[in-house]
């Protein structure tokens, strides 16, 4: 294998989980969940304060879900219920601007720049009219092995290029031609954001003496975005994408070690085998000690204006972002969620200092100033529910002090996941995306795995992540206190442990009881809701289909019903790919799903063109074929 340049998040699971020393422990607890109500799914949600108000009228089979649930799947195909259809929408590589190249291997940088991102994660649809749309797409990361010819063997400068041309995000029109979406070519949004597009600092960040460089004396003038993981939008209409393993682009060739303000975000003296530090000073840390200060924060995009300066968001906190979780709290003030995918990291949120004003000018700003939090979960061991609190992210509050390393707010938001851990944050099992309920009174957030929960010192076990090793990964729920986001508690449910009853009979790893051999899963990551309340779940698992795998087939998406618990798989995706990004048009009768990496490692996969094409990201639109609402 050559150059594979992923970042931990895209790194295949281990080959198999670490020997569970803890199995009777485990046992001993699910028979506490069995035994805590009446068998069945009714029992495990019964079990949960969340559950218990739906239990007594819970329907045996969910009336929100539609459609038969589908059987895994290994092929290098998407698979979707009877009666529905899906196409492919945009692909890594096609043109988004009228006369640019079609899609090539030996397409170079100014090609790129011209077509559709690699590695499509999170989107959002914003309809302008009627037949009028544009779709924003994230474009994670690359991999050498389908970007170059020569598979990442002595990347040139060209290379490099080409690859920062191939991240960030794509902003794409659509129009409606005889009742389907299509990409349009002629539209005037449509727009590349890369790696080195500039963009603008904001909040109590900007300007600080650890964003300046040389090229950039203001602090406030970075170039691009990249590894731009998933996404949120607002009700003022812009787009939020963030920025996730950004880690991975910088080396240090200085070769000496660095600080441990640089260790926590997993930078290292050598990059992920992008080799940009080569031809680019700013991914040199021995020559921009500050560049790698100036990524990790969500970003903020206006796609109805192409020429919009993006602006990064220092008031959300420096991390490795997966979304950005938005909602408008019934007093109008915004409130972010944010995860923070990392073994051990933490679950944050953001309260915005002023109020959301429908229509007005000033809701631009919102995100400009606010204040963080952090997630502290409490329960007993075994339980599965319990209580949380969300502690303040404050400069001069709870230790957050120069005496402790933070001398001014700036560096608070700079070395959030510090402050975290100075204020006794809970650690977790990889916060992936969060997902508040259209009801706006329970948010849900998915754990996506963690092999060392328990067994590392630094990860112990807690309530909120119950498993000694978590390869399957978990979904919590949780409801503010009063339905206010605002509020500094909440009550909190494991909504569903995933797990491999075929493997594992009984115990923890077997997953709760709305885990059965018909739709196990391992990983969930992507999660969003439709207005109906459907709950959709997208894996990036292990997809060896053996071992503690076995029986789970390629990534998929399942549909969920948040009362009753039901999970039913939905869609199956081809060969090596990860299912990551959701959006919906504004009828809910398009559904658009993300094929992340089929194929990646030089796995064997040819999607979606077949034959003997290298295979490509795309996007998936999913229709039915009477035209009815999306899992309904
Ligand atoms: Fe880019 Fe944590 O997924
Ligand atoms: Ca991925
Ligand atoms: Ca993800
Ligand atoms: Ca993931």
């Amino acid at each position: 294998m050559k150059h594979v340049n992923r970042t931990p998040d895209q790194r295949p699971l281990d080959q198999e989980p670490e020997f569970n020393r803890f199995v009777d422990a485990a046992m001993s607890r699910r028979r506490f969940l069995k035994a805590t109500g009446a068998a069945g799914t009714a029992g495990f949600f019964a079990a949960t304060p969340i559950g218990q108000a739906v239990a007594n009228t819970m329907p045996t089979r969910s009336q929100l879900m539609g459609f038969e649930a589908i059987p895994i799947s290994t092929t290098d195909t998407v698979e979707v219920p009877e009666g529905y259809q899906a196409d492919v929408l945009i692909s890594w590589g096609d043109a988004i601007k009228k006369g640019a190249p079609a899609f090539s291997q030996s397409n170079n940088a100014q090609a790129q720049e011209l077509q559709f991102g690699d590695n499509n994660d999170g989107m959002t649809f914003f309809l302008i009219s009627n037949d009028r749309a544009v779709l924003v797409v994230n474009n994670e990361y690359t991999n050498n092995e389908y970007l170059y010819k020569h598979q990442g063997d002595n990347i040139s400068a060209d290379d490099a290029k080409k690859a920062q041309a191939a991240h960030g995000v794509s902003v794409v029109e659509l129009e409606k031609i005889d009742g389907k979406w299509q990409v349009n070519l002629d539209g005037r949004l449509n727009r590349r954001i890369t790696a080195y597009t500039e963009m603008e600092m904001t909040g109590v960040a900007a300007g600080h003496e650890l964003l300046k460089t040389t090229a950039d004396k203001s602090g406030k003038k970075i170039l691009g975005t990249f590894n731009n993981c998933a996404n949120g939008q607002t009700p003022w209409g812009t787009y939020l994408t963030c920025e996730e393993n950004f880690n991975g682009y910088f080396a240090n060739t200085s070769g000496s070690e660095l600080g441990e303000s640089y260790k926590r975000y997993g930078l290292g003296n050598k990059d992920r085998g992008y080799d940009w530090y080569k031809y680019d000073t700013r991914f040199d840390m021995a020559k921009e000690p500050n560049e790698p200060h100036r990524h990790g924060w969500v970003v903020e995009v206006d796609p109805m204006n192409p020429n919009a300066t993006p602006k990064k968001r220092s008031a959300l906190g420096r991390f490795k972002h997966e979304n950005a979780a938005l909602t408008i709290n019934s007093d109008g003030y915004v409130v972010v969620y944010l995860g923070d995918d990392e073994r051990g990291e933490h679950l944050y949120k953001f309260i915005s200092k002023n109020k959301y004003v429908a229509g007005a000018d000033s809701n631009r700003d919102l995100l400009e100033e606010g204040t963080l939090y952090v997630a502290k979960f409490s329960g007993t061991e075994g339980e599965l529910t319990g209580t949380g609190e969300w502690l303040e992210l404050t400069w001069g509050k709870n230790g957050l002090t120069p005496e402790n390393g933070f001398p001014d707010a700036a560096s608070v938001m700079i070395f959030a996941r510090e402050a975290a851990t100075q204020v006794g944050a809970t650690t977790m099992d990889r916060p992936e995306w969060v997902a508040v309920h259209p009801d706006n009174q329970s948010v849900f957030c998915t754990l996506t795995n963690n092999k060392y929960r328990g067994v590392k010192d630094s990860q112990p076990l807690n309530a909120v992540n119950p498993r000694e090793t978590n390869p399957y990964g978990h979904i919590v729920r949780w409801n503010p206190t009063n339905g206010d986001h605002t509020a500094g508690t909440f009550n909190w449910g494991i909504f569903v442990l995933a797990g491999n009853p075929e493997v594992h009979e009984s115990g923890l790893m077997a997953g709760s009881d709305n885990i059965n051999k018909d739709n196990m899963f391992n990983s969930p990551d992507g999660i969003g809701f439709d207005l109906s309340g459907r709950l959709w779940i997208q894996t990036d698992g292990k997809y060896s289909n053996k071992g503690d795998f076995a029986g789970m087939g390629n990534n998929q998406m399942l549909c969920s019903d948040p009362q009753t618990g039901e999970i039913r798989r939905f869609l199956t995706g081809p060969i090596a790919c990860e299912i990551t990004g959701l959006t919906f048009s504004p009828d809910y009768k398009a559904m658009f799903v993300g094929v992340q990496h089929p194929g990646e490692d030089l796995a064997p996969s040819n999607f979606p063109e077949g034959g003997t094409s290298i295979p490509r990201s795309s996007v998936m639109m999913i229709t039915r074929s009477d035209g009815g609402v999306i899992g309904a």
